[in-house]
Order: structure tokens, then C-alpha cells, then sequence
């Protein structure tokens, strides 16, 4: 049985001091016995405050990206080992944001640089955290038009190819993937349940299929786009949902806090 997850992606939100607040409030608001695994991850700069105010509890603090070189010459970037230092449990890669989308698809590559990600960056995150017993959130998910081209499935199996390249199934037993149709982020637009369950269905047999039916038994895989407190609850209870990654909705404590005792 998979223990749900619900992780918090603040994006460029809170300040320090909004942080400890938000996080104030949620820990009296959230059912400290629940059998949810709950992160949160604020920006950055946040996170030693977020994990000294979490230190007592069972809610763990992650991160929203991370370069993979452990140090060196790579200017704004945060490494593995810096956030191994506040004991980060969960970082979040390969989201639509980072890789590149949004608006941006035009932009040649040449001109993103590290900031859109792609499936061997990606890879190279996910081995850099496995190495530091870190769990990697991968994010998988296809844009309107690809949808709209049949082209979902597709999408989805080359992102889970590309990221998970050359990773043994015996690295992989903390390992989470979020579902996350970009069409679905920070739009209020929620993907329709049936449609998520069977995707998140398609992904753990893609899964099976890459590596066995036990890793794809145990692999948690959540559901991400416009998840609020009042469709949290049937989305979480499908069988192949095993939580979710909130965006919006976790900025407010409270609806965050319902949307975790949903789970
Ligand atoms: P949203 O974002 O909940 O605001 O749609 C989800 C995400 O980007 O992870």
C-alpha cells in the first residue's frame, strides 16, 4: 500500500518572514497523525527557516530545482550538496516552468541555457539527488497543442525515457513522478479525473514495462494542475493517484491544510 504524498510547490513566492508565517499556520492547521507524507517546498532562500520551524514535526521540506554539479563555476545555481545541508528531502525536477515552456517554445535553445531543462539535464539532476539519497519529483505532462495533436502518451513516454535513462530499478524505490498537463498549471483549469487516473495508470505501466511490475507498484505518482481542496479529495482517491503536487493552493495554509487531510 503507498502511503500518499502531498507536496507544496511555492514557486517565486513568500519572503522569509512570509514563509515562517504560512508555515506557522499550516502546522496548527494540518492533523499532525495523519498518514500523509507532506513537503513543502519554498523558494531557496526560505528553506533553513521552513526546516527549523518543521524540525519537530513530520512534515519534510523540499526544494524546486537543483543543478547537478556538486560546486564550480555555475553562477545562481544551488547544488545537491547545499541543500543536503538542510536536509532537503524531495526536489522537484522537470517541471514545465524549468523546462523551458510557457510561452517560450520559440525560444532557441542556444538561448535558455541551463534554465530550460531537458530530458538529459534532467537525468543528470535525478542521479545527482539519488546520490544523496535525495527523491527526485519528476514532472512529467503535455502541453495543450500536443493534446490536442493525440500526442500525450507519446510526450509523457519519451519524458519518463529521457529522464530515467541508464537508472537501475534498485536507485529507484523513493522515486516520484507528477503527472502535470501543462495546460493545467496555474490555469484553474483541473484535469478531468477519469482523464488523470488513466494517465497516471499509463505512466506506472510505462514504468513496469521499463523496469518491473514491483518498482512499478511502489513508484508514487501524484497528480499536479490546479488542485484545490474541493477536487482533492476524488483526484487523490483514484487507484493510480497517490497525492498531489499543489502550486496556487498551497500558498494559503488552510486550503493547503485541507487539501492534505483530503489524501
Ligand atoms: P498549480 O501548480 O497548482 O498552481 O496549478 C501546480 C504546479 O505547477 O506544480
Amino acid at each position: 500500500m503507498r502511503t500518499k504524498l502531498v507536496a507544496g510547490n511555492w514557486k517565486m513566492n513568500n519572503t522569509v518572514a512570509q514563509a515562517a508565517a504560512a508555515v506557522e499556520t499550516f502546522v496548527q492547521h494540518v492533523d499532525a497523525k495523519a498518514n500523509v507524507d507532506v513537503v513543502i517546498c519554498p523558494p531557496y532562500l526560505a528553506i533553513p527557516k521552513v526546516r527549523e520551524l518543521l524540525r519537530n514535526t513530520h512534515i519534510k521540506v523540499g526544494a524546486q530545482n537543483v543543478f547537478w554539479n556538486e560546486q564550480g563555476a555555475f553562477t545562481g545555481f544551488v547544488s545537491p550538496k547545499m541543500l543536503d545541508e538542510f536536509c532537503v528531502s524531495h526536489v522537484i525536477v522537470g517541471h514545465s516552468e524549468t523546462r523551458g515552456r510557457f510561452g517560450k517554445l520559440e525560444t532557441p535553445e542556444s538561448t535558455l541555457g541551463y534554465f530550460a531543462e531537458t530530458d538529459e539535464t534532467v537525468n543528470l539532476k535525478i542521479r545527482a539527488l539519488l546520490f544523496r539519497a535525495m527523491s527526485p519529483i519528476l514532472c512529467v505532462g503535455e502541453t495543450l497543442a500536443e493534446r490536442q495533436a493525440g500526442e500525450t502518451e507519446r510526450v509523457i513516454q519519451s519524458q519518463l525515457e529521457g529522464a530515467m535513462k541508464g537508472l537501475d530499478a534498485s536507485e529507484l524505490f523513493t522515486f516520484v513522478v507528477a503527472y502535470e498537463p501543462v495546460w493545467a498549471i496555474g490555469t484553474g483549469v483541473t484535469c478531468d479525473t477519469a482523464e488523470a487516473e488513466r494517465v497516471c495508470k499509463f505512466i506506472r505501466t510505462r514504468i513496469g514495462a521499463m523496469y518491473d511490475d514491483e518498482l512499478a507498484r511502489q513508484v508514487r505518482i501524484l497528480y499536479g494542475g490546479s488542485v484545490k481542496s474541493t477536487n482533492a479529495r476524488e483526484l487523490f482517491s483514484q487507484p493510480n493517484i497517490d497525492g498531489g503536487l499543489v502550486g496556487g493552493a498551497s500558498l494559503d495554509p488552510q486550503e493547503f491544510s485541507l487539501i492534505v487531510m483530503s489524501a
